[in-house]
């Protein structure tokens, strides 16, 4: 098969120069990198063709529900409830607008700077990617579940996006080569993998020696009130959940959250002192936390990529003992950000 002058336009459009030559095959060492055809992206070592599925490259051969039981389940789950909602989103402006007045994304935008390659891992329906391109940034966001990458790329063609990308892609067997990207974001997805330690692991490899990788999970503590929650939701419906009572509007984007937060079928708990652990394997230096550690340099911090101390155990149990009172509230997602050594 020859590449077409339509095929390669398609593919510009898709992706970035920049984001294409950090992918490879799946399962296939980095020297198998891929080139556009018409309709997919094929190894230029093997000649094994992946294809577009909806527009979107799908570097995930095989069914994942087959390889691994436990995977196959969250897939089917976010292929019935792509996350995050678009609603009242659709339009760019809109999207901008929301990522800069939340403190989080303005902050991480602000710390990322310009001209950065990032890879965000599990990127859902891509909202955090579109926002991050910002800047001249270029991102590369993968996730498992065609139908949230249908929602990113249809924002992306409506909104003639340029700088973001999207491909499907299974965090434990990532087709991008090791060591390409600046900035490495994992938000809210490795505790819904069966083993989240490993799937660290996968995604600390793809970014430069030097680049940063941040991680966002679910706290240990934090996530003792959802879990209460969600035996009584049944019986109290959506409005026990402070998210819909305050901050949602639209009937369907809180089912979709309701969904996430109450009936999902595999999430794992996780600690501050687990994931220094995680940067300690994996040769990762520990920058910052967000929200901060209590009684540490990261209180006073003026930017996410900071590098600040610690703390130690018991600064640590405090702080996340205090997130019971706020991020307990949202979701109680924590983010821990590093530098990896090289
Ligand atoms: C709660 S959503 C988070 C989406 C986005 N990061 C956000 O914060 O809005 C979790 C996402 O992780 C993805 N995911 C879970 N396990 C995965 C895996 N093994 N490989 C790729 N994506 C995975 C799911 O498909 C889903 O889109």
């Amino acid at each position: 098969m020859t590449m077409t002058a339509a095929a390669s336009t398609d593919i510009r459009e898709a992706f970035p120069p920049s984001l294409l030559a950090c992918l490879k095959a799946p399962g296939k060492p980095d020297s198998h990198g891929l080139e556009p055809i018409e309709g997919g992206l094929r190894d230029n070592f093997t000649g094994n063709v992946y294809p577009f599925l909806d527009s979107v490259p799908s570097l995930m051969p095989g069914s994942i529900g087959e390889r691994d039981a436990k995977t196959g389940v969250v897939r089917d789950f976010y292929e019935a409830n792509p996350f995050p909602s678009y609603e009242g989103l659709e339009e760019f402006g809109e999207l901008v607008a929301k990522g800069s007045s939340n403190p989080f994304s303005a902050q991480l935008l602000e710390a990322i700077g310009y001209n950065k390659l990032i890879l965000e891992c599990g990127c859902g329906t891509g909202q955090l990617s579109h926002f991050l391109q910002l800047n001249n940034n270029h991102v590369l966001g993968v996730d498992m579940t065609l139908a949230s990458l249908r929602l990113a790329v249809e924002h992306k063609q409506r909104n003639g996006l340029r700088r973001s990308a999207f491909c499907q892609m299974n965090i434990f067997d990532l087709a991008i080569r090791d060591g390409t990207f600046d900035v490495v974001i994992s938000h809210g997805v490795l505790h819904h993998t069966p083993d989240a330690r490993t799937a660290f692991a996968s995604i600390v490899r793809k970014a430069k020696p030097g680049g940063i990788v941040m991680v966002g999970l679910y706290n240990r503590y934090a996530r003792i009130p959802t879990w209460i929650r969600a035996h009584l939701i049944g019986i109290f419906g959506a409005r026990i959940d402070p998210v819909v009572r305050e901050r949602i509007a639209d009937p369907r984007k809180a089912a979709i959250w309701i969904a996430d937060q109450y009936r999902n079928p595999l999430e794992t708990w996780h600690s501050l002192d687990e994931v220094l652990e995680w940067f300690e394997e994996n040769d990762v230096e520990y920058l910052n936390a967000s929200p901060a550690i209590l009684g540490t340099s990261g209180e006073t911090a003026k930017g996410l990529f900071e590098r600040t101390d610690p703390g130690n155990r018991y600064q640590r149990l405090v702080t996340q003992l205090g997130w019971l009172g706020s991020i307990a509230r949202e979701g109680a997602l924590f983010d821990v950000i590093g530098r990896r050594r090289g």
